[in-house]
């Protein structure tokens, strides 16, 4: 290795994450089959990340999906896969937070949140993103499990109707994601076990697994497909 930056990118694309990731993606095609069929939509994906779930909505819609998040080196991963899969006219993305949304009112048809709308709250995620959908769009929320009840009481007094919800199967992320995952960062502490950089970066993915380890029926989560009224 030739420094800690190629390391890490080199470390960073043997782990493969979102091959992982992909395997939840059965749950993104199944919330998106509870939408009625648009013609084209315009989607705005939320904290899209390296953009599994961006990439299946440009392929489900045919429409244009633009996503947007904090961190340049998973929309940088998001943005090669892009050009791989020729879909440079359909999917773009945009550095910027959720907290700075400047597109104009009645921007887009759908908006989709996959694991991110935690960090500004339900509630208010759900009543500041209202202005940004077009008379009758639809909301898509992936979110924890936590107080689902509260949060379908929710929806109407933010604006929108509920259309449908459903959990994913208790344990999912940890036997469909997480155990998967656990297996590949194991293989890579053995061909890495003398390089302390590698050490470092493997073993903080290893606290992530763990912690959902421990209770991974608290790491269950919902889909909340939702339309403006
Ligand atoms: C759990 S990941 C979900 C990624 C992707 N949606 C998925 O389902 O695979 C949450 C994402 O939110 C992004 N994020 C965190 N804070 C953010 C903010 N203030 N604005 C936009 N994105 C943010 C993170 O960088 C991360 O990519």
């Amino acid at each position: 290795m030739v420094n800690g930056e190629f390391m890490s990118r080199d470390l960073l694309s043997e782990i493969n994450r979102d091959h992982f990731r992909e395997r939840l993606s059965k749950y993104t095609r199944k919330a998106f089959q509870m939408l009625p069929e648009l013609d084209r939509p315009r989607i705005l994906d939320v904290g899209c990340g390296s953009g599994v779930p961006t990439l299946l909505l440009a392929k489900l819609s045919k429409g244009e999906v633009i996503g947007i998040d904090i961190d340049q080196t998973l929309l940088d991963e998001l943005n090669r896969k892009i050009e791989e899969e020729g879909l440079a006219n359909s999917v773009t993305t945009k550095k910027c937070s959720l907290f700075e949304m400047d597109f104009p009112d009645e921007s887009f048809d759908i908006i989709w949140a996959e694991g991110s709308i935690w960090i500004i709250g339900f509630e208010k995620g759900l009543k500041e993103w209202r202005r940004l959908l077009k008379p009758n769009g639809f909301l898509v929320v992936h979110d924890e499990i936590k107080t689902v009840s509260n949060k379908l009481k929710k929806i109407p007094s933010c604006g929108y109707k509920l259309i449908n919800h459903f959990s994913l199967p208790e344990g999912a992320h940890w036997t469909e994601y997480y155990r998967p995952l656990e297996i590949r960062i194991k293989e890579l502490f053995m061909k890495y076990k003398n390089n302390s950089e590698a050490l470092k970066i493997l073993k903080k993915y290893q606290n992530e697994i763990d912690m959902v380890k421990r209770n991974p029926e608290e790491h269950s989560s919902a889909f909340y497909i939702m339309q403006k009224s």
